[in-house]
């Protein structure tokens, strides 16, 4: 097969080096980017005088027939032509004859594939953001049927404070939320159209950028030709917007994996997502929840390796910038993938109330008894320190606060009265925490409705 760019060369390409330097295996997957871009460049050409209109037409025409056997998996794909461009463009000549290689007028590769990636990339991005919605709405809907489940707040992973089931939920919509704004920043640093800066210097034909811009749905050029083709800061935005659901996800896992524990036994998973042991009869393993927390390291790992490939580049196009394909597109599967295995998780969700449910007397309400006292005008420090030596008292008298009697509470404050002993009950103190942003119930209440005009329920 002849080379588009073997007109320089003495030598077969070794076919050792063909392998090592193609991308086509991977980034035939912009097929469908690299036909749209041509035939808006096509258009491009046209204005600019440089087809005429049969031209165009016959180019138009066949690309759109090869765009049907792409779609249709039959289209052949081959190494030797190195990348997708070459291997579409070739294909358009052995069709089209000589003006099929007036295709290529005005245009690099490297503005090319610049221009393929950046229409993936925003095609994607709209998925992402989509499945993320889908994953909010579910968290919504738990929390607005979880109003009334109190369960302790960990910090440290020790039992902290009584909160409301469904303010847990809605604290993990707000994360998802923040992630479709970084998408949306990824996206909107995206938006820029690369198409028209050629190899690196701009382009000697008359072509209209902006009218190609338009053609393509980009927000706006890529003002300089040099970062046009050097750029890949909008892949990096992309990979870190995954990497941060990424890390979402697995702490969303984390905590489910904890929660189906026997210790825990707050959650069930349902068997259709679990997997046994080949070994233990009796257990029950959320490898759906570990693969999630897994894969995270993935998401980070494609980040961090473009990073690097990009450190030490000297300015404009060189070769490694195709290193960037193979962690951007993993990290699109793996992220989609991630989100879809966390929605099915969240449906077949069974909540263990009685096992998250504090009991009255659970010591997660010792804040508020101190600031009981705090409101009767000792200092918090003082008041802190009450309500630890009667935590310590009762730890080594092997006892409860829930049977604790207002003259014991007295012996440690006289500040004590009758209404202190209605602190012992969790419900009662999550309900104290009114602030905007707690844990009360019409707080939480209202904080749903938010989530619900904005997520559009
Ligand atoms: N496969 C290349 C990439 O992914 C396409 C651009 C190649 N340009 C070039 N001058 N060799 O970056």
């Amino acid at each position: 097969m002849r080379k588009p760019w073997e007109g320089r060369f003495k030598e077969k390409t070794q076919e050792f080096v063909e392998k090592f330097t193609q991308s086509v295996s991977f980034d035939k997957r912009l097929a469908l980017e690299d036909i749209t871009q041509s035939l808006a460049h096509i258009k491009t050409l046209y204005e600019a005088g440089i087809l005429t209109q049969e031209e165009m037409l016959t180019l138009q025409n066949v690309l759109e027939d090869i765009k049907r056997e792409i779609q249709e998996g039959r289209f052949v794909f081959s190494e030797e032509l190195e990348d997708v461009h070459m291997n579409i463009e070739a294909e358009l000549i052995r069709r089209s004859g000589e003006v099929g290689g007036k295709l290529h007028t005005g245009r690099s590769r490297n503005d090319q594939i610049a221009t393929d990636e950046k229409l993936y990339i925003k095609k994607e991005i709209k998925e992402c953001i989509m499945l993320l919605k889908d994953l909010r709405k579910k968290l919504v809907k738990l929390a607005e049927n979880s109003v009334d489940v109190i369960m302790p707040a960990y910090t440290h992973l020790q039992r902290a404070q009584p909160i409301r089931l469904s303010h847990y939920f809605l604290a993990y919509r707000e994360m998802f939320l923040g992630d479709e704004l970084r998408f949306c920043y990824a996206y909107r640093m995206t938006d820029f159209l690369p198409l028209g800066s050629g190899a690196v210097a701009g382009v000697d034909f008359p072509l209209n950028r902006f009218f190609t811009a338009k053609e393509l749905n980009f927000r706006a050029l890529v003002r300089n030709s040099l970062q046009a083709t050097s750029d890949r800061d909008y892949v990096l935005d992309t990979l870190y917007a995954c990497a941060v659901v990424g890390m979402h996800l697995s702490r969303l896992s984390e905590d489910l994996i904890l929660w189906s524990t026997q210790e825990f036994g707050f959650v069930e998973l349902p068997d259709r997502l679990c997997t046994g042991s080949s070994i233990m009869p009796q257990k029950k393993n959320p490898d759906v929840l570990e693969l999630i927390r897994g894969k995270t390291g993935r998401l980070y790992g494609n980040l961090l390796s473009l990073l690097t490939s990009l450190k030490g580049l000297p300015t404009a196009y060189n070769r490694d910038l195709q290193e960037d394909k193979e962690p951007l597109f993993d990290s699109i599967d793996t992220v989609k993938a991630c989100i879809e295995a966390m929605n099915l998780v969240l449906d077949g969700l069974s909540l263990r109330v009685e096992n998250m449910t504090p009991p009255f007397g659970d010591p997660i309400i010792a804040t508020d008894l101190a600031n009981y006292l705090v409101m009767k005008g000792l200092p918090f420090r003082e008041a802190h320190r009450v309500v630890g030596n009667l935590i310590a008292y009762l730890l080594s008298e092997n006892r409860s606060l829930g049977d604790i009697k207002l003259e014991e509470l007295r012996d440690f404050s006289p500040l004590f009265d009758e209404d202190a002993l209605s602190l012992l009950d969790p419900k009662v103190v999550a309900d104290r925490r009114r602030t905007y942003g707690g844990t009360a119930k019409e707080e939480v209440l209202r904080q749903i409705e938010v989530a619900k005009r904005e997520e559009g329920m």
